[in-house]
């Protein structure tokens, strides 16, 4: 009799039990769902990335929209779980000494909780391959461009039509045509990014790096280093100016024919006057970037790396700015640091370029 009403007791118990825990399960659920569509929702309305300009973005773009969809309810229901344990199976006062059930396992429940998480690994691991390789695929009509990084610049090299090395201190492409970079490095790891082209690589000193771009909106898009690299790390940046074909042909027959030696640039530059080739100082002065560290009034830039250009130049002559541009360790001005300007302006602006920005800090600069 007595053994009887025991049985019958837990029996009755484990029935209201079970039912609770599905009530449990069935509120977690529906807030849990409820949540993750919002949570979905919001994340897909938020715009995570600056303007995309590349076709090989499209692809990438699509990729983080698939990885939020999946991930937002998997991290939505696990705080739900947490959140809702907490919520209602607190401990009351009164309930101090309590314990809670002995809990033996749940094989089926383990084997549910690996394999969802493994399917959807594996699914979206193949995913990613797949905008992987769509991303790298190469175009044979891709143009070449080497770029290299140094403390604290970056360098874009082109060939021009006869074949030349023309160096360009800010990043000029085509639209609609695939850029295949070659990328390097002259001292330590860089790392080449235009996050409006959502593509970057590691330029290591003593390897080649590779990166396909196709850019597909005209406009100008900030390049940055994206890898820790010394004290001038966060003034490693220029512009990606993304240009039509045929502005593009032109301005590196420009460039080329400025790096042959200036003013008397062969044909066409003649017809043009000699307005076409006169570099403009202050257009050199935003073009190589030199407001990012230097403050210059006439320029409307306020950088402080390097030495304020209305205090430091007044009263220099042109042989000393020239000095200061093209080897800039030979003389430090004092509070800064040597080696955070990079030494090779001399190669990047052409003589014309050079001569133009010299005469511009000078005269802008008179008291
Ligand atoms: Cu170069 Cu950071």
């Amino acid at each position: 009799m007595g053994v009887e009403d025991v049985r019958t007791a837990g029996g009755s118990e484990d029935v209201t039990a079970g039912a609770e825990s599905r009530t449990h399960l069935r509120q977690m659920l529906v807030i849990g769902a409820i949540s993750s569509v919002v949570g979905v929702a919001v994340a897909l309305a938020i715009d995570w990335f600056p303007t995309l300009a590349s076709t090989q973005g499209e692809s990438i773009d699509r990729l983080y929209d698939v990885l939020l969809i999946f991930s937002v309810p998997v991290f939505v229901l696990v705080e739900v779980v947490v959140l809702y344990c907490v919520w209602r199976f607190r401990m009351r006062p009164g309930e101090e000494l309590k314990d809670g059930p002995p809990i033996h396992g749940n094989t089926k429940l383990e084997i549910i909780w690996t394999a969802i998480p493994a399917i959807l690994l594996v699914c979206l691991c193949s995913y990613a391959y797949i905008v992987l390789t769509d991303v790298e695929e190469a175009d044979a009509r891709a143009l070449n461009v080497r770029v290299v990084g140094e403390q604290f610049t970056w360098t874009f090299h082109y060939r021009s039509p006869e074949g030349r090395d023309v160096a360009s201190p800010q990043l000029y492409v085509p639209v609609g045509r695939q850029v295949n970079f070659t990328v390097q490095s002259k001292d330590v790891i860089h790392d080449f990014w235009v996050p409006a082209f959502r593509m970057k690589i590691d330029a290591v000193p003593g390897i080649d790096t590779h990166l396909r771009v196709t850019a597909k909106r005209v406009g100008q898009y900030p390049v940055v280093c994206a890898e820790l690299c010394g004290l001038g790390h966060s003034v490693m940046r220029q512009t990606a100016h993304v240009v039509p074909v045929g502005e593009f042909d032109r301005w590196l027959r420009d460039r080329a024919a400025q790096a042959e030696g200036g003013g008397g640039a062969p044909g066409g530059g003649e017809e043009e006057g000699g307005q076409a080739t006169a570099a403009d100082g202050k257009a050199v002065f935003a073009d190589a970037g030199c407001g990012a560290c230097h403050a210059l009034a006439d320029a409307g830039t306020n950088g402080t790396v390097g030495p304020d250009l209305d205090e430091v130049v007044p009263g220099q002559d042109p042989a000393f700015i020239r000095e200061s541009i093209v080897d800039p360790n030979a003389e430090v001005a004092q509070g800064f640091s040597p080696d955070v300007m990079p030494n090779n302006f001399g190669e990047t602006l052409s003589p014309d370029e050079l001569d133009a920005l010299v005469e511009y800090l000078a005269s802008e600069t008179q008291g």
